[in-house]
């Protein structure tokens, strides 16, 4: 059953289209992957998920459990069940133990992180502390779609098994989208679908992220604009 549909969305950021006619359907229970190369807009799609106000909605919509959120606000599609982990989480001046009180739908423990939730969220944190808060973040809400933007950046290599294998265990039977450009998470993933995004749109999607996987390492992106593998969707 589809959960999360963009249909032939367009975004504009700051006068510049950024998002162009973008496609993709996201069904209950699967995981995705988005791939491309810097300024493609894959964070975009992300901040135009969430509803982010400088992100404007120029053509198409969002639909979320059959509905369309495109015009709803930022807290109500968190309450529908969108949840991420942000490339570039905002440092906010609360704690981070009080800032889960307000969002948990269910208590999660980290070892190790026990400092960090009497600090602020994410001031003078390290990339690697970013993530863990992130994630406890996100594991608390306990969405039905999580969207995570480079969870593999700033993480150490045990770190990005820790806590790929956490959100996969603690979100077992979510749906998730993954934006990454390095193979390893992809690994503990196992997205069902990877999709190549160029330039703001989808240029090529597979049911095996390995082969695709396995192009771009050997090709570069520039390929991926002529690419002619698809799925049987
Ligand atoms: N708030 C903004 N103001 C101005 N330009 C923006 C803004 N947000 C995005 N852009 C521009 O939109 C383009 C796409 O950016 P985006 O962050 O979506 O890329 P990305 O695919 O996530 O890249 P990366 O892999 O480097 O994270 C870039 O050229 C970026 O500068
Ligand atoms: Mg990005």
């Amino acid at each position: 059953m589809s959960l999360l549909k963009f249909d032939n969305l367009s975004v504009e950021v700051e006068g510049k289209e950024v998002l162009n006619n973008f496609n993709l359907e996201i069904n209950e229970g699967e995981t995705h992957v988005l791939l491309g190369p810097n300024a493609s807009g894959k964070s975009t799609l992300l901040y135009a998920l969430l509803g982010f106000p400088k992100y404007n909605v120029k053509q198409g919509k969002i639909i979320f459990k059959d509905k369309d959120i495109t015009d709803i606000d930022i807290e109500e599609r968190a309450k529908q069940g969108i949840a991420a982990v942000y490339q570039n989480p905002p440092s906010i001046n609360i704690k981070l133990s009080n800032l889960l009180e307000k969002i948990s739908k269910k208590n999660v423990k980290i070892e190790g992180i026990e400092s960090l939730m009497q600090r602020n969220v994410n001031i003078g944190f390290s990339g690697g502390e970013r993530k863990f808060s992130e994630v406890i973040q996100v594991i608390s809400m306990d969405p039905d779609f999580i969207i995570l933007d480079e969870l593999d950046a700033g993480l150490d290599v045990e770190n990005l098994e820790r806590l790929s294998l956490l959100i996969k265990k603690q979100l077992s039977d979510k749906t998730v989208l993954l934006i990454t450009h390095r193979g390893k998470a992809l690994n503990y993933f196992e997205p069902d679908f990877a999709h190549v995004m160029m330039d703001g749109e989808i240029t090529c999607t597979s049911d095996n992220y390995k082969k695709i996987w396995k192009l771009i390492e050997e090709n570069g992106y520039e390929k991926c604009k002529t690419c002619k593998l698809s799925s049987d969707r």
